[in-house]
This record gives C-alpha cells, structure tokens and sequence, in this order.
C-alpha cells in the first residue's frame, strides 16, 4: 500500500500558517493586497480566480478583482498592469491565463513588475531561480516541492525524472528539483524510450497533459509518483496523467487526482502574496 500525498491537508496547513502570518502583519499596520485580473469568462478561469479569490479571505489578504472584456485592447490591459505596478498598497498581481488571442501572453507577462510577479513567470522570476537567486517561484512547482517536504520524503541524491518541458510546471519543477540536489532527468515528446528513463525514477513527476498515460509499467517498485494532470474522464470523473489504480500498488507514494497537486498552487499562490510584502 502506497503512502497518500495528502494535497488537500498539507495546503490547508500552508494555509492557516500564513493566516497566523498574515494577522501579525495586520498587527503591525501591512495589509496584503492581491489584483486578479481576468480577461473574458472562460468558465474554466472563473472557477480559479473564484478559489483565488476564496483562499485569499481565508487567509485575510484583501483581493481586487478586475474583471474586463474579451473585446479588451492589449493596450488597456498592459496600462491597468502599469497602473497597478505602480500602487504602494498593490502587493501582488495575477493575469489569469490563457487570455485571447489578440493579447501577447508573453508581453503581458513582462510587463508585470517582478517585484509583484506572484505567479512567478516573469522571465527575470525565471532566470533567479536558474541561477539560484531570490525571486517568485511558479506555484505548482513550489507546491510539489513542499508536498514532498512535508511528506518527509528526501530529494537530495535521488534520481528525478519529469515527464513535460513547459515554463509552468516541467521547467521550474526541475530546477527546484536541482536546488534540492537531485539528479535530474527532463523527458518530453521526442524523448527515445520513455519507459526506460522513467524507470530509472525514485521520484517521477508527471506533467504530460494525458489521462491516465502512465502505468505500471512505467515506474519503478518503491518509487514517489507526483501527478500534476487533470482531466475529466468520460464518466465526467476527475483523473490525472496517472493511471492512479494500475500504479499504487506498486509505488511508495503517489499523489491522487483530485487532492494532490491541485489545492497546492493557490496555497503556494498565498504564500507568494505573504512574501511579496518587504
Ligand atoms: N491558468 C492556469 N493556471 C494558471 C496559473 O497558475 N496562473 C495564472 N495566472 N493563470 C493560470
């Protein structure tokens, strides 16, 4: 019987600790402010912003919800952030993403200041955390690295492999991984023999953006199992990248979906907000 990662309770324990941190911040006279931007209404999107907007009265950060039209110019979004760049009493800003078509992701991104990049994706967060320097780090990441801390389960010396190359989740994940001195290993689409560099794994990583991909066959015995995939399945059920029945029983520790991975970014989204405050 595999360990259960318990997401949902170790992100509520990041939560009330930085609710404690947060009450004495307000003892001192700092409130924590949070701007959520959102752009059109992806139901998708509302349903995050609506958890981000929960989490922070939960944790008592203020939070200012700016919700604009699709039809939005990319103009009028990149002077709101610049507005809101410059405010005293704005700690953290957060575009929720995807955003259409006719808005440049990446320059959206730039444009936030680092100094109140709490999704940690601008490319000067990025490159801080390449060179081991202090910045935001991207939250899914940050989460998975606590859910192993917190789980007691040791990094360093122990063979990584992350399934996925993206700039959320496979990139940052790995150089968090390297930080904590693992050997890391990155597989992606045109990696020869998935299965055999992922068996080599003490810890595996899975960010494949594909239901239920990884069986058995792909883990070693013995080894910790993160699922970073969400899906619906057919039966409308929620599943992850991992075939979760196939492979427990043969894992030390796994991740479920839902319950893992998930409630960890907006924990670690809090934990960004609280540390934005100097
Ligand atoms: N869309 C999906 N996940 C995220 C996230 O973590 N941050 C933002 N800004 N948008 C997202």
């Amino acid at each position: 019987m595999a360990f259960i990662i318990d997401g949902k309770k170790i992100s509520n324990e990041i939560k009330d600790e930085l609710k404690e941190k947060v009450a004495e911040y307000k003892q001192a006279g700092k409130e924590i402010t949070l701007a959520v931007i959102q752009v059109g209404h992806d139901p998708a999107s509302t349903v995050y912003v609506g958890n981000k907007k929960k989490a922070c009265e939960y944790i008592g950060i203020h939070s200012l919800a700016y919700e604009l039209e699709e039809t939005v110019t990319q103009q009028e979004l990149l002077d709101l952030i610049q507005s809101l760049n410059k405010r005293d009493d704005v700690n953290g800003i957060l575009v929720q993403l995807p955003l259409p078509k006719h808005i440049d992701e990446d320059l959206v991104i730039q444009t936030i200041s680092p100094e109140k990049d709490v999704d940690g994706f601008h490319p000067q967060s990025v490159g801080a955390l390449s060179i081991g320097q202090e910045g935001f780090v991207s939250c899914t990441p940050a989460g998975i690295i606590q859910l192993l801390k917190r789980s007691n389960i040791e990094i360093a010396g122990k063979e990584c492999v992350v399934i996925g190359r993206s700039n959320i989740v496979g990139k940052p994940i790995s150089l968090l991984l390297l930080r904590e001195n693992g050997t890391v290993t990155i597989c992606h689409s045109r990696t020869k023999d998935l299965k055999e560099v992922t068996r080599r794994a003490d810890i595996l990583v899975v960010a494949i953006g594909k239901p239920k991909f990884i069986t058995k066959e792909y883990v070693k015995e013995g080894a910790v199992v993160i699922d970073v995939g969400i899906h619906r399945n057919e039966n409308n059920k929620l599943c992850g990248d991992v075939d979760f029945e196939d492979v427990e029983p043969v894992v030390s520790a796994i991740t479920p979906v839902p319950g893992g991975v998930g409630p960890m970014t907006i924990a670690m989204l809090m934990y960004n907000c609280v540390n934005a405050v100097k």
